[in-house]
């Protein structure tokens, strides 16, 4: 069983999650940034991780998965400023699933990520009610993913692994 982790990350959380993904999994395996991958060639699963930008999947992630997993095992995660249970993540989650429709899609991860500051200095600054007040939201993200995120990230790797 060969699996790759491959993610986004402006900021490092995603790569932190991805990082704890990757070091429970078992067999040989392999970690990248998503531009370093042309496609999934040789690999019997893929996780693969973005964070949540614009209330959207970046659109590099979302052809990647519409384009490269046909055929292929794959699981997703992600990581956001909103707290987790927040409705749009069903939203973001039924958006992978629906680009990744050619794929055996085993299932998603997400947690909470830490806002960069200059994105909340951005926010704060803007007129959009809406985005104001996702930017004083900002500072009640700090540290996230934290340690016990990252646990449950570890624990969604081994499930994952284990329905193969
Ligand atoms: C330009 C930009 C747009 C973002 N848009 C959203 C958003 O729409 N919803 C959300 O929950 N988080 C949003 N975020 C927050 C990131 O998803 C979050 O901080 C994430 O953990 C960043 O991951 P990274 O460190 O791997 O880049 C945005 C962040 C940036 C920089």
């Amino acid at each position: 069983m060969k699996t790759l982790v491959t993610y986004l990350t402006q900021t490092g959380n995603t790569q932190k999650i991805a990082e704890a993904i990757y070091g429970e999994l078992e067999g040989e395996k392999d970690i990248k940034p998503i531009n370093d991958v042309a496609d999934l060639e040789g690999y019997d699963l893929a996780f693969i991780g973005f964070p949540v930008m614009q209330f959207d999947i970046p659109p590099k992630v979302k052809s990647f998965i519409s384009e490269k997993t046909a055929g292929k095992n794959i699981a997703i995660f992600m990581t956001h400023a909103v707290p987790e249970g927040f409705e749009a993540i069903h939203s973001w989650t039924g958006s992978c699933k629906d680009a990744a429709a050619g794929a055996n899609f085993l299932g998603s991860f997400d947690c909470q990520g830490e806002l960069a500051q200059p994105v909340i200095d951005m926010l704060l600054q803007a007129e959009d009610p809406q985005m104001k007040a996702f930017g004083e939201m900002g500072p009640s993200t700090k540290g996230q993913p934290d340690q016990s995120r990252v646990q449950k990230a570890k624990e969604f790797a081994k499930e994952i692994q284990a329905k193969l």
